[in-house]
């Protein structure tokens, strides 16, 4: 039996939604056709998104979504990517698979997309190689209200209102494909560009993200903090599950992969919380009497591309052991909410750890996206401190704690999430409720299958939430975890 307390007098704070976050990128086949087929596409559209994609990416409530990229943000050019199409650039995405970018998704569509989802834009500027002028004439171009040149330019392009657009991000990995430049100098650039990034509406200020450390990179957030600090909003951080870092060409494979494998994984996934702590810290000591937050705007599992598939596309399957690392994630992520003001799985559709995936007219969704849609309760809800009594599993050298858990107050209830990593034996939860009144109801949901299972196209959907049972007791609830699941408990 593994207890568990929720304790309810003790929160870090609310849990930011952003949190529950997405990225698209012009990599592969997430923008284009997954995303984006255009109007005259026989696959069912509105203005050119795939009205399935949006369908289902509204039943999670994405919060923010990420774009455009990514290593290609440091080579797009906004320009490229307005007016009409039929004038637009051809270009070539050096980054993913040397494949011609028609520019046909540019700033209208991208915030077109996001008007359908309801969520806030998220744009990378390019740093790596545009100008300071460039970015600066993008915002304008997204948030003037009055006259401008910039404004006027949009309105010729049909749309009249500003954007508001709120979330800036100054560049990506400026440390590798975003200019591999020094954190000093990045740490400088980022100053300046902070400085020409204007607010043309006080009500709707915006707020700007440094590009941030690659995993432990602790030297890049001390220098970017000190330099630039006292300019920007918040800073990024980019860690990727990788089961096997040594070799960037044999990752491991997305399916198939072995028992020991499977361990490496998750025990690799809990190395975020780590992260967070020391990257937080030192964020927290340069930050003065403002605060800066952490973005962590890349995360997820990173394996081999699927066999035959084009290998500049990053284009994997995505498992129950996917749904685990989701699982872990955010429950870490909510467990940082103190310091933590966004994530962004990497990448939506088509493409790493994706919560969607398409062939054609086909669409799957992931044991990932299933995670996201159980845990979207937590979004804005009030963080709520646990713990759970965990013993090792694994194989080999490879342990982890058994289970993983977060849990959250809001007005439907008292969220909690757990996870059981053990792929052989399931648990009995024993869940206290500490200082939240006598508990009268729990529904519970679980998603659960062997470790490598998976949904894919042309077969019934394996792997889905289906409703668990829970008792009541005299403080709190019991319920059984299958081996390999997650589960959510909505408690009142
Ligand atoms: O997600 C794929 C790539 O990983 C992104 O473009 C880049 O930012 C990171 O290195």
């Amino acid at each position: 039996m593994a207890k568990a307390i929720i304790n309810g007098n003790r929160s870090k704070g609310q849990i930011n939604k952003n949190i529950y976050g997405h990225f698209s990128e012009h990599l592969g086949r997430c923008i284009y056709n997954g995303i984006y087929v255009g109007e005259n596409s026989d696959i069912p559209n509105l203005r050119g998104m795939r009205t399935d994609v949006v369908n289902a990416l509204k039943t999670l409530g994405i919060p923010v979504l990420r774009w455009p990229g990514g290593c290609f943000a440091d080579t797009y050019h906004w320009r490229d990517g307005i007016g009409p199409k039929e004038q637009r650039k051809k270009i070539v995405n050096t980054n993913w698979g040397g494949v011609t970018e028609d520019n046909s998704f540019g700033t209208h569509e991208f915030l077109e997309l996001c008007r359908q989802l309801h969520c806030e834009p998220y744009i990378s500027g390019n740093v790596g190689s545009g100008t300071v002028q460039e970015f600066s004439d993008w915002v304008e171009y997204c948030n003037m209200g009055g006259q401008s040149p910039m404004a006027e330019e949009r309105r010729k392009n049909g749309q009249d209102a500003p954007w508001n657009v709120k979330y800036w991000g100054i560049g990506n990995e400026a440390w590798g494909c975003g200019g591999n430049m020094r954190p000093e100098f990045y740490g400088d650039l980022c100053r300046q560009y902070a400085t020409y990034l204007r607010n043309y509406d006080s009500d709707h200020p915006i707020y700007k993200i440094a590009s941030g450390a690659n995993t432990a990179d602790y030297h890049w957030t001390k220098v970017v903090m000190e330099r630039a600090g006292a300019l920007i909003d918040a800073v990024s951080l980019h860690y990727y599950t990788v089961p096997r870092e040594e070799n960037w060409n044999d990752k491991g494979p997305a399916t198939g992969f072995s028992r020991q494998e499977y361990f490496t994984t998750l025990r690799k996934t809990l190395y975020m919380d780590e992260l967070i702590e020391n990257h937080g810290r030192i964020v927290k000591q340069y930050q003065g009497n403002r605060k800066v937050g952490l973005c962590v705007d890349e995360w997820g599992t990173w394996f081999d591309v699927e066999p035959g598939t084009n290998p500049g596309f990053l284009y994997q399957q995505n498992t129950m052991r996917d749904a685990l690392v989701a699982a872990v994630n955010l429950n870490i992520f909510n467990n940082h909410c103190d310091t933590v003001v966004m994530a962004n799985i990497a990448q939506v559709v088509n493409v790493l750890q994706s919560v969607i995936l398409t062939e054609g007219k086909k669409l799957v969704l992931t044991p990932t996206y299933h995670v996201f849609e159980m845990y979207r309760g937590h979004q804005g809800a009030q963080q709520l401190e646990s713990y759970v009594e965990t013993s090792l599993v694994g194989q080999g050298e490879e342990r982890v704690p058994n289970l993983h858990l977060s849990a959250s107050q809001s007005e439907d209830g008292v969220l909690v999430t757990v996870a059981n990593l053990d792929d052989t034996s399931s648990a009995v939860f024993d869940c206290v409720l500490s200082g939240l009144g006598k508990v009268t109801e729990v529904s519970g949901r679980v998603l659960t299958g062997e470790r490598g299972e998976y949904n894919d196209f042309g077969s019934e959907e394996n792997v889905m939430p289906v409703p668990t049972t829970a008792q009541i007791t005299s403080d709190g609830f019991q319920a059984i975890l299958p081996a390999c699941s997650v589960a959510a408990f909505v408690v009142s």
